[in-house]
């Protein structure tokens, strides 16, 4: 058929390949799947034959990302029978959309969810503000309690969801996984882990039998801060995956085809990056930890740390992140942010720069001084997600910005 020129187009542009197959994955920024053969879009709509049909519903290159996070949350872990188990990955447009959801699917009016106190401030705000609207209240206590934990779950039927963010943000504070998990087990609860500080690298959750993992995978598992998206993971035989490709489907939350090639791209190296993150902020937190300025490191890795021995049992290593006090307080966090050159002065973590910031006069500035002091988070606490530079030049940047 001879078209007009404003007709002209490539009808099927796959075919530029011939037989050669890309070697990186490809970014297919697609709004809409075409189909020849209009039964077989009817099967992909009746749900009778997976397919792609629309990017807000599934898209090729999100489903490579999917995959991928699946399987390293998944990597070298059996069920009962010996087998492989298979974990489902849904991408969402940032860690909240992913974390909101898991809620939002799993809890109705009558509900209550059970979590730790010192949560992301997202997260925490999330709870109190939004699920309380929708009926479904939040119990937040110390988690390290664990006969506290128990006595609590067993005495409130009501109580239908454990959640554990573990390292926390951004006091670094470990919470026992599987000791968590059996209680909530034998009251038939269901367990979701925030693994964001950690990565499937250094923590895998599903070791414990916990049923959903999320993460910001802004964070480690991008790695580059060059992009905000979220990982909500669960076992492929859960019923819960319906509803939750449902509700991003009905939100929108979805994440897009270019935001997922970054993250394909990204998490190629995470292996690699999380080595040099542990190793850097091992060295930083013992450099830290005896200068005179500074009264206390919160770093999972030290000996010192309350809950070493939790971190040692769940994680392969201590993660890039941590935090401490300085002597002197407000003031003192300020000047160090105004003297610190090669860490970035920013919010956000898990990058390969390093990543610094001051609670009190950041991202907390507007929490009373009270509220964010009984979470640990003191005048004088700075967080830091340690990067992978060299080493050295990191410390000579805290030796000159803390003289
Ligand atoms: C532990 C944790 N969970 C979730 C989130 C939210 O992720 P996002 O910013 O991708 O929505 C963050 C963000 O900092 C976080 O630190």
């Amino acid at each position: 058929m001879d078209l007009q020129f404003g007709s002209v187009c490539v009808r099927n542009p796959d075919t530029v390949f011939k037989n050669a197959i890309p070697h990186m994955e490809s970014i297919v920024a697609s709004t809409t799947f075409s189909y020849d053969d209009p039964e077989a879009l009817m099967e992909v709509f009746l749900g009778e034959q997976k397919g792609f049909v629309y990017s807000r519903w599934s898209n090729p290159t999100i489903e490579l990302a999917e995959q991928k996070v699946a399987a390293l949350e998944a990597c070298g872990i059996n069920d009962e029978q010996g087998k492989p188990i298979k974990l489902v990955a849904h991408m969402f447009s940032s860690g909240m959309a992913a974390i909101s959801t898991l809620f939002l699917a799993n809890l109705k009016t009558g509900d209550k969810v059970l979590a730790q106190e010192n949560l992301y401030g997202g997260t925490s705000e999330f709870l109190n503000k939004f699920l309380a609207q929708h009926g479904v209240e939040p119990i937040l206590m110390d988690l390290k309690d664990l006969n506290g934990a128990a006595a609590l779950i067993q005495s409130d039927s009501k109580i239908k969801m454990l959640y554990i963010e573990t390292p926390s943000n951004p006091t670094i504070d470990v919470y026992d996984i599987e000791a968590l998990t059996r209680i909530a087990k034998q009251n038939d609860l269901i367990v979701a882990v925030d693994n964001t500080f950690a990565s499937p690298y250094l923590q895998q959750p599903y070791r414990f039998g916990v049923d959903f993992v999320v993460h910001s995978t802004t964070k480690y598992i991008n790695g580059h801060g060059n992009s905000i998206s979220g990982m909500l993971i669960s076992r492929e035989d859960s019923v819960m995956n319906k509803s939750i490709f449902d509700h991003r489907k009905l939100l929108g939350s979805n994440s897009n085809a270019f935001d997922a090639w970054l993250l394909l791209q990204g998490v190629k190296t995470l292996e690699i990056r999380m080595q040099r993150h542990c190793a850097n902020a091992m060295k930083v937190a013992e450099y830290l930890s005896t200068h005179p300025k500074i009264s206390k490191v919160n770093y999972a890795g030290l000996p010192s740390h309350r809950d070493h021995e939790t971190a040692k049992k769940q994680m392969r290593d201590f993660s890039g992140m941590l935090s401490f006090e300085l002597k002197d307080g407000l003031e003192a966090g300020k000047e160090l942010m105004r003297k610190i050159q090669l860490c970035k002065l920013a919010v956000s973590l898990g990058t390969v720069d390093t990543i610094i910031q001051h609670p009190a006069t950041m991202s907390h500035v507007g929490v009373a001084k009270a509220v964010r002091e009984q979470y640990g988070i003191t005048d004088g606490l700075v967080r830091l997600s340690v990067g992978i530079e060299d080493v050295n030049d990191l410390i000579a940047d805290f030796e000159q910005a803390l003289e």
